[in-house]
Formats: C-alpha cells, sequence, structure tokens
C-alpha cells in the first residue's frame, strides 16, 4: 500500500466543503488476458503500454480527476506487477534524481500520488461479480464507483463525474450507458430504460448480460463504469453463476434495477476500447496522434504510411520505416 494522496480535486472538494458521499474506487484486474498471449503470459493485461503509460493507470487517473482518493485494485496472478507500478520506485527514483532528469522522475513518481492505492486478491476467478464482492470489507457500508481497464475514458471528458453527481441526487445505483449498433450489443450487458425527463439520465428497468441481437431490449450497452450502491454486496452473495459460468454484476443489478434503483448516464464522448487486439491497436494510434509531443511527427508518418499502403500489398514499403 502506499501513501494517501489526496487528489486536487478531492482535496479542492473538501477545501470547498462539498464532500462526496463516493469516495471509493474499486478496480477489477483479475482478468487472464487470453486475448493478448503470449504477451500477458507474464504480464497482467492492465500493465500493456497504451503510449507510454500502462492501462490501468488512465483508469486511476480518471478516478482521482473525479476525486476518488482512495483505489482498491482486486489484483490476480501477477499482482506484483500492478502493486510496483503504484508504489516507489527507490533505486530508480534516486538514478533519476542524480541524473536532474525531472521530467522522467515525475513520470515514475506520478502513480503513487494519485490515490491511496490498496490491493486485495480475488483467489478463483469466479467472474466480475465476484471481484466487486472481494471488495466489501474494504468498501463498507458506502457507495463506491468501479471501474473496468477495458475502457478507456478520454480525460477530457467527465462521464464518471456526472454519474457520481447523479447518485448524489438520485441515490441508488448507476452505470455507464453507450449507444451501439445491433450487432455489438452481444459483447456488453444490454439495459432496458424509460426516460426521466433528463436529457442524458434513463431509470434502468432491467439488464442482461451479453443478449444476442435478437433478445437484446436496446441498444445500449453497459460500459465500464458503475456507481454502485452498497446494497448490491447483498445481492451479490446469493447471486448464482450466470453467462459463462461466472457471477455476473449484470445480474445482481438487474435485481436492483427490478427494484427501481438503477439509473443509467447515457454517454456520447469519447471512449476508447482497449479489450481486444485490433481495438487497443487503434486506442494507441488515436492516443498517439494526439499527444502533443508525439503527435505531430507521429501524424505525418501515418498520412504516409497509409497513401503508402495501396491496395492489396500492405506491407511492401513501410519496412524500413
Ligand atoms: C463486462 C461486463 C459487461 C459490460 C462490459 C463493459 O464484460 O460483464 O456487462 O458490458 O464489461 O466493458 P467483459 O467485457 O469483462 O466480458
Amino acid at each position: 500500500m502506499t501513501a494517501p494522496h489526496p487528489s486536487a480535486p478531492a482535496r479542492a472538494a473538501r477545501a470547498a466543503g462539498s464532500v462526496r458521499t463516493v469516495r471509493k474506487a474499486v478496480v477489477p484486474a483479475a482478468g487472464l488476458g487470453t486475448r493478448f498471449l503470449p504477451a500477458t503470459k507474464a504480464t497482467p493485461k492492465e500493465m500493456l503500454p497504451v503510449v507510454d503509460k500502462p492501462a490501468i493507470q488512465y483508469v486511476v487517473e480518471e478516478a482521482a480527476a473525479a476525486g476518488l482518493d482512495d483505489v482498491l485494485m482486486v489484483t490476480g496472478r501477477h499482482k506484483r506487477a500492478i502493486e510496483d507500478h503504484f508504489d516507489h520506485a527507490a533505486e530508480l527514483e534516486q538514478t533519476l534524481a542524480a541524473k536532474g532528469d525531472t521530467v522522467r522522475l515525475d513520470a515514475v513518481r506520478d502513480p503513487s500520488r494519485l490515490a491511496s492505492i490498496h490491493h486485495i486478491r480475488q483467489g478463483d476467478p469466479l467472474g466480475l461479480g465476484h471481484a466487486v464482492l472481494c471488495a466489501r470489507r474494504h468498501v463498507g457500508d458506502q457507495p463506491f464507483a468501479v471501474l473496468l481497464g477495458d475502457d478507456l475514458i478520454d480525460p477530457r471528458e467527465s462521464l464518471l463525474g456526472r454519474m457520481l453527481e447523479v447518485r448524489d441526487r438520485r441515490l441508488g445505483s448507476v452505470v455507464a450507458l453507450l449507444e451501439v449498433p445491433p450487432e455489438r450489443i452481444h459483447l456488453y450487458g444490454c439495459a432496458a430504460v424509460e426516460p426521466t425527463g433528463e436529457e442524458d439520465v434513463v431509470r434502468v428497468t432491467g439488464l442482461v448480460e451479453k443478449p444476442s441481437r435478437q433478445d437484446a431490449p436496446s441498444r445500449y450497452a453497459v460500459i465500464g463504469r458503475y456507481v454502485l450502491d452498497p446494497a448490491v454486496f447483498g445481492v451479490l452473495e446469493r447471486t448464482p453463476p450466470g453467462r459463462g459460468g461466472e457471477i455476473q454484476l449484470t445480474d445482481a443489478l438487474q435485481e436492483l434495477a427490478a427494484g427501481g434503483t438503477v439509473h443509467g448516464v447515457v454517454f456520447r464522448g469519447l471512449r476508447y476500447d482497449t479489450g481486444d487486439k485490433a481495438d487497443y491497436l487503434r486506442t494507441v494510434v488515436r492516443l498517439a496522434c494526439e499527444r502533443p509531443d508525439l503527435g505531430p511527427e507521429f501524424v505525418a508518418w501515418l498520412r504516409d504510411f497509409v497513401a503508402g499502403l495501396g491496395g492489396t500489398t500492405p506491407l511492401r514499403r513501410n519496412s524500413a520505416a
């Protein structure tokens, strides 16, 4: 565990006397990462670099930016790499300090300054619902956020902040929803919804995990951001294994939705999916293009590269690039 360093927004909120009821974030990071083998043989998929930061750092930065200064990682195998990343690295820091390399020194120190980071092991990988249940003792009887690492939300967006605000007003649990084409709904939890009168907020009346296109109640996919009422723990405890033999968070939320306590925030902003190889590559390219230090040169190269791809022989021209 690293020492607590409340994030700037959390400090500002406290100074203004408006402490949010939600302070803790849970980040499930116990997936096997089989889609990225062999890269994930000895490295957790959450540590794969997106440009020059591991994917999981973007997620913790997002939580910190929303004022959540306590982050619990629910890890599986390879706990060590994630733990080390958010801890101090004394030797490396000394070497960089001795060289006067303050830019890299900050980059090395930043992860440990983001929040108070805690780690717990999931043990058996019994599903997302089970990972969330593992956080029960740490979270206690308070609402909390869950952030999944496969979804990166652009730092310019304020999705999590909006969800926290909706939870503060409406209580219960809040999920993030994204309208997807019907042919992609089977990849997500899907929500049946009713309007609330607020343009981007809906009442969730039902949830189903990864339905077929025919069985999907809507085109609203649940993306990896949740603000959950602690009531979810009691439900998860008695939720039997569902789709894929795993304890599904969606199934527990379905029970809460049937009781009328789940809302959805409809997200229309920038989201990057790092869940499979093609999406991961798209994410890296997009974020690299937007980086002020890399973007201009990289975009120029990319234009040439794409122009040179031509028809069916994509590899001919670029081998020396
Ligand atoms: C999980 C959830 C699913 C949700 C998705 C968002 O699925 O079970 O309901 O829509 O995350 O990314 P996974 O992608 O882990 O299979």
